[in-house]
């Protein structure tokens, strides 16, 4: 098995909130290893590139908000306008470019064996109200997609994880050079991974 690496991104709401410490903590004791980090400004091209621009994305987030909005009896043509799940998530897209932009963003390149189940895991679910207790997202946050559609703003989920391996990479080459990202022993490799 080889090792896999995993971008993270503390967005606007966990910065702000003074979260950064105590989220950082949660990959590190969990034995990820940090081999790239960065706080920095966003500017719209890195956002807009971080964020997929297929139609397949679009649909994605789309279909997933208009699943939410039945499932609650909403109407989600009231606040988009429109049923079409493409042009929700492209509406979603341009949401979350002018939201990573309102306050540095924290970056995190963490690398383990099954790093993305790692990561999901640890941050719970994309919707705040349904992450479970003990994750990052359940711990610290509640907001809904109902609540944020209606302030036409993204979810408030505190962070951001890669969710495949290859979206990982195409994500990492977006905010990092290769050569800001380092090589090195943590002590507990041997003891958590090793043969004996
Ligand atoms: S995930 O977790 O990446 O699979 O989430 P995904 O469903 O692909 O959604 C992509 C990002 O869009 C945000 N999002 C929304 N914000 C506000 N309203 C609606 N309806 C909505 N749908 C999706 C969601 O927070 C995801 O941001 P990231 O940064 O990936 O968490």
């Amino acid at each position: 098995m080889t090792k896999q690496r995993a971008l993270l991104i503390i967005k606007p709401d966990g910065v702000q909130r003074g979260l950064i410490g105590k989220i950082l903590s949660r990959f590190e004791r969990v034995g990820l290893k940090i081999i790239g980090l960065k706080f920095i400004w966003a500017n719209e091209k890195q956002i807009k590139d971080h964020y997929p621009s297929t139609e397949a994305w679009f649909k994605k987030v789309g279909e997933r908000t208009l699943t939410n909005y039945a499932k609650k009896g909403l109407d989600a043509k009231k606040i988009f306008k429109t049923d079409d799940a493409v042009s929700i998530g492209k509406t979603v897209k341009q949401w979350l470019v002018d939201y990573m932009q309102q306050s540095p963003v924290f970056l995190v390149v963490v690398e383990s064996f099954d790093v993305i189940e790692i990561v999901r895991k640890l941050s719970g679910n994309t919707i705040p109200v349904l992450a479970a207790p003990g994750t990052i997202r359940g711990d610290f946050s509640h907001d809904t997609i109902d609540l944020a559609n209606e302030q036409s703003r993204p979810l408030r989920n505190i962070i951001h994880a890669s969710d495949s391996v290859e979206d990982g990479e195409k994500e990492i080459k977006v905010w990092f050079k290769e050569d800001e990202l380092f090589e090195y022993p943590r002590c507990d490799e041997k003891f958590m991974f090793g043969r004996q």
